[in-house]
């Protein structure tokens, strides 16, 4: 889908096709946008935009090159990929690439196009992590191999991070926090995201997204030498503009013994798709879901707060912090707080027995959660100023890594060399 923030002409015919012996990867669900200086390269991004191969990406056009870029990123997250057009001389493209590196999220990847050809520009675009530099006059073509390169290179990471969110007892809220979560991180910080429901028989993520496809994961599952990213692709139901949904059939007339090993696929092929995967992990202790909650990028487990629920949170912690020792430690909210009568142990205290402050602390309010169930919408939509809300856009900001995203560093894109030297082999 691709969204203009700027309405511009019909792209002009572009006589350039790609040679036979070429092949151009397509891009996964990633957000580019580009700060363009002139209409030809506005008209060129939305050329490229409509190219085939950049169709699962959202991409937005702008004006006012690398200033109107620096100025959009100082409070809005910035996207997998920011292109920049600069007719600048050297000296002052540097310096907007510098203010713009003090804005930039870690992992996003700037592209520049200008018009000067010299090796000292170069240099110096490298030693800013630039990942690659088109000199105009530069054709769609130029502009997708570009985009493309940056995903599929032999030594290109995998666009996403996989968050797993799991309760530290069943209904806990586990999951009505996750599929918020994505839903915040989809609206919010604007990430593509897609929500895998690993609670095969009894996933609520369809009801919750008021969503009931035909398909899902369990057809990931049980064929797992069919899975890649054309077949997960049709297994995805769309919820909203940012985000999608593998769904559990929730169903039961099969039973669901997997191996240990029975999501690695798919969740190898969700990484390669979508920059943010949050996984809706049951509340249970076999193969997958150990392995599952051992191989995440980052991990919430969701407590109450019992007794039961600070022991089970703690054995899962300790597990997981040895079982990880060079990851970020999972974090931990409590949810549920407050019920009337009932005895409550304090937040301070699972901080001390965790070694950890919770990382939100969600109050019991059966009116507005119990609408959302209801409804099959997130709290957002039923109760939009509600602090709940406000916790799962901050949940989201701090496991999709884009927390600490707003602090100066010198050297944030992947680097221009790496690319430089495989032309040149
Ligand atoms: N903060 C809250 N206040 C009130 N109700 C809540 C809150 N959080 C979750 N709920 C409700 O608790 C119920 C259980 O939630 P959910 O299904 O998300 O839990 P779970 O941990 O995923 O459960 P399961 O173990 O069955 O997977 C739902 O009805 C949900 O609406
Ligand atoms: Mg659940």
């Amino acid at each position: 889908m691709i969204k203009y923030a700027l309405k511009i002409g019909e792209p002009e015919a572009v006589a350039e096709t790609l040679p036979r012996d070429e092949h151009i990867a397509p891009v996964p669900r990633i957000s580019i946008q580009a700060f363009c200086e002139t209409a030809e390269t506005a008209t060129l991004m939305q050329a490229a935009g409509e190219d085939r191969r950049l169709a699962k990406a959202h991409i937005k056009i702008q004006m006012g090159g690398i200033a109107a870029a620096a100025e959009a990123y100082r409070n809005a997250p910035t996207p997998n990929v920011i292109l920049i057009e600069s007719e600048s001389r050297s000296a002052d493209l540097l310096a907007g690439l510098d203010r713009l590196a003090e804005v930039c999220d870690a992992g996003t990847r700037v592209i520049t196009i200008g018009r000067v050809n010299d090796i000292a520009l170069y240099r110096d675009l490298v030693r800013r992590g630039v990942s690659d530099y088109l000199i105009a006059p530069v054709g769609v073509l130029d502009v997708v191999r570009s985009i493309s390169g940056l995903f599929n290179a032999p030594d290109a990471k995998p666009v996403g991070r996989t968050i797993a969110v799991v309760g530290a007892k069943g209904g806990v809220g586990s999951s009505t926090i996750a599929h918020n979560i994505a839903w915040a991180s989809a609206r919010d910080l604007e990430l593509n995201s897609v929500v895998a429901d690993l609670d095969l028989p009894f996933g609520t993520a369809g009801l919750d997204y008021n969503q009931d496809p035909p398909q899902g994961i369990a057809d990931a599952v049980a064929s797992p030498e069919r899975v890649d990213t054309a077949f997960i692709d049709r297994l995805l139901s769309k919820c909203t503009d940012h985000l999608s949904l593998l769904a559990a059939p929730a169903t039961l007339d099969r039973v669901y013994d997997f191996g240990a090993d029975a999501f690695d696929a798919v969740l190898d092929v969700l990484r390669g798709s979508a920059p943010c995967i949050v996984l809706d992990v049951p509340h249970l202790w076999n193969g997958w879901a150990k392995r599952t909650l051992i191989a995440a990028d980052a991990i919430l487990i969701v407590a109450a707060p019992d007794l039961a629920n600070l022991r089970n949170a703690k054995n899962l912690i300790d597990l997981l912090r040895a079982a990880r020792p060079n990851d970020e430690r999972p974090h931990y909210c409590l949810n549920q707080v407050g019920v009337p009568k009932r005895p409550e142990i304090k937040p301070a205290d699972f901080a001390k027995a965790l070694e950890a402050e919770p990382a939100a602390i969600i109050a019991f309010e059966p009116q507005t959660f119990g609408t959302a169930a209801n409804n099959g919408q997130m709290i957002a939509e039923v109760a939009a100023g509600h602090k709940a809300a406000e916790s799962f856009r901050q949940l989201a900001q701090l496991l999709a890594g884009r927390a600490e995203a707003k602090r100066p560093r010198s050297n944030l894109w992947s680097p221009l060399l790496q690319k430089l030297v495989r032309r040149q082999v």
